[in-house]
């Protein structure tokens, strides 16, 4: 069963719960770990430089490892627990004069001022937050002109979620307020926050910690098909790149 959730302090609450053992639970955490990395290394912009910031960056597992191309690296949660967990591992990272964490809504980004991030990325993020029109305004708000989004989502509409799951009355939530926006929805959410039409592909997502082995051995199938076949439906994930105008 999902966390029923009311407000922006029970969404705190439970990302604070589970912080001291968040870890990947989805997978071999090495191999999707680097998968993942490889698409942002992809989506981001080949120049890097400035500053780069990730919104619910949890432990900051993709920013630690992203900090290299950039002179400031920032990750941003509303979870104290999480960001206690991140100011603990900068201690011992080599380019920890670069990283920088803060306690920060994705709704707010109150530590960033308009127009000063040149990159800024959200992975397995956008589905808990509560307003999203919101965090889209403020990412537009901190990107300088030109920068760069770059979210990597569940695909909301992903056969999994769409008609199996329900089929097998299994629950693909952990709060009750998760929401995962289909690649229109994105087009739609992004463009009314100021960006020009984001490119939006699939990547293989299997939310294995939340079915049984065979439903993923299926899905590993099915998802090789999509790839072949470009049948979006039958992929579990979203990645998006959306640029904020240069004017
Ligand atoms: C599933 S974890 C993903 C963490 C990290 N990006 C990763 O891939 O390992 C989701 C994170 O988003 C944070 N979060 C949820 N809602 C948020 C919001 N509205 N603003 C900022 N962070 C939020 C949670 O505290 C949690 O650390």
């Amino acid at each position: 069963m999902s966390r029923s959730v009311g407000c922006i302090d029970d969404v705190r609450a439970f990302f604070d719960e589970v912080a001291e053992d968040y870890r990947d639970a989805h997978g071999c955490s090495e191999r999707s770990l680097s998968y993942r990395l490889g698409i942002l290394q992809r989506l981001l912009p080949e120049r890097r430089s400035g500053s780069i910031v990730e919104i619910g960056c949890g432990t900051a597992m993709h920013l630690s490892s992203l900090a290299e191309g950039y002179d400031q690296a920032i990750g941003l949660d509303l979870s104290p627990a999480m960001i206690a967990r991140c100011e603990a591992e900068r201690l011992r990272h080599p380019l920890r004069e670069r990283l920088r964490f803060a306690v920060d809504r994705a709704e707010e980004l109150a530590t960033q001022r308009d127009g000063t991030v040149d990159a800024l990325i959200c992975v397995g993020t956008f589905e808990h937050i509560l307003d999203r029109p919101r965090a889209a305004a403020q990412i537009h708000r901190v990107l300088k002109p030109g920068g760069t989004f770059v979210c990597l989502t569940p695909n909301g509409a992903y056969l999994w979620y769409t008609h199996l799951a329900p089929a097998l009355r299994l629950e693909t939530k952990h709060l009750s307020t998760d929401r995962f926006l289909t690649s229109r929805e994105w087009i739609g959410l992004l463009t009314t926050a100021g960006f020009d039409t984001p490119a939006v592909r699939s990547w293989t997502f299997i939310p294995r910690g939340d079915m049984p082995v065979l439903a993923a051995r299926l899905l590993q199938i099915l998802d090789g098909l999509g790839r072949r076949l470009r049948i979006d439906a039958l992929r579990g994930g979203l990645a998006l790149r959306a640029v904020k105008p240069p004017h």
